[in-house]
């Protein structure tokens, strides 16, 4: 099973958790059930995955207590605003079955429309309703997120943005740490173009672990929070056994070397805006 790391809101986050973009709604809770028997205690999911009723079966089928688990989704962009956001939330749950939820994130920053300051007050308002535990953003960029904070004074838990060995977004990472912010990584695999360099390999073959063990545990040696997705029970079980080793500092030292500025893969969150 994976650590816990803390927010600053006091709740305890388990460090890696499973992705699921684009996991079919069908094959939600078989894969649920394998991630759980490997240790996951944490699902990521979103109200634009469309799988959020196949998630909440899964859910309920596992055998695991709901206390147990950590769960978050995201508000998509066709619903941000106060209201709408507040009516998204309710279908969200209504799918996914549960009565709390641990961590809301608004799903991009989309900052040419200016509606996230309002679908961040619809954030707080359910926090303080009791209705979900945590909440955080995705895809904010440093000027997104700190003018979230300067007009409602809410710090979000985390921001999780995309962040893998070839794209290390050192600098988000320094303005987060400042913040009392959490960085949260999507495609930590680099939607597996990554594990293709030597180097990954190399230091594979040292510990006797994959390519993508590596890299997530260097996302863990980081304090990263990290969700790799995988719709295969053999690899979502490999991707949880990354607690039982460690990467030396000449490891860590040339996995930074793959740093690269247009490492990017996913959309830029500064002009990010789609339905
Ligand atoms: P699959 O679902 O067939 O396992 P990311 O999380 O960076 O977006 O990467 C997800 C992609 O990486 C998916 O295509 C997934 O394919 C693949 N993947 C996930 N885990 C592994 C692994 N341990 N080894 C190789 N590829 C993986």
């Amino acid at each position: 099973a994976a650590p816990l790391i803390q927010l600053n809101d006091g709740n305890k986050i388990p460090q890696l958790g499973l992705g699921v973009w684009q996991m079919p709604e069908e094959d939600a809770p078989a894969l649920i059930k394998a991630a759980t028997d490997a240790g996951y205690r944490h699902i990521d999911t979103a109200a634009r995955y469309e799988n959020e009723a196949g998630i909440g079966r899964g859910i309920r089928d596992c055998g695991i207590p709901r206390e147990d688990l950590w769960i978050t989704t995201k508000v998509w962009n066709d619903h941000q605003g106060y209201d709408r956001t507040l009516t998204a939330f309710d279908e969200s749950m209504k799918k996914l079955g549960l009565e709390v939820l641990d961590l809301y994130l608004i799903h991009w920053a989309m900052p040419a429309r200016d509606t996230y300051i309002d679908t961040w007050k619809a954030l707080i308002e359910l926090q303080t309703q009791g209705r979900v535990r945590s909440i955080g953003v995705s895809n904010f960029t440093p000027d997104t997120l700190t003018r979230l904070i300067d007009a409602t004074g809410v710090v979000p838990v985390l921001n999780q943005i995309e962040l893998h060995p070839a794209f290390q977004q050192r600098e988000m990472r320094a303005l987060h740490d400042r913040l009392g912010i959490k960085t949260e990584c999507w495609s930590p695999l680099g939607q597996s173009q990554v594990l293709s360099r030597s180097e990954l390999a190399e230091i594979g073959e040292k510990h006797g672990k994959s390519p993508a063990q590596i890299a997530l545990r260097w996302h863990v040696q980081n304090d990263l929070i990290v969700i790799p997705k995988s719709a295969n029970p053999e690899r979502i079980a490999a991707n949880i056994d990354v607690f039982d080793f460690t990467l030396d500092a000449e490891d860590m030292a040339k996995i930074a070397t793959l740093d690269r500025a247009d490492g990017r893969i996913g959309p830029d969150p500064a002009t990010a805006d789609f339905t």
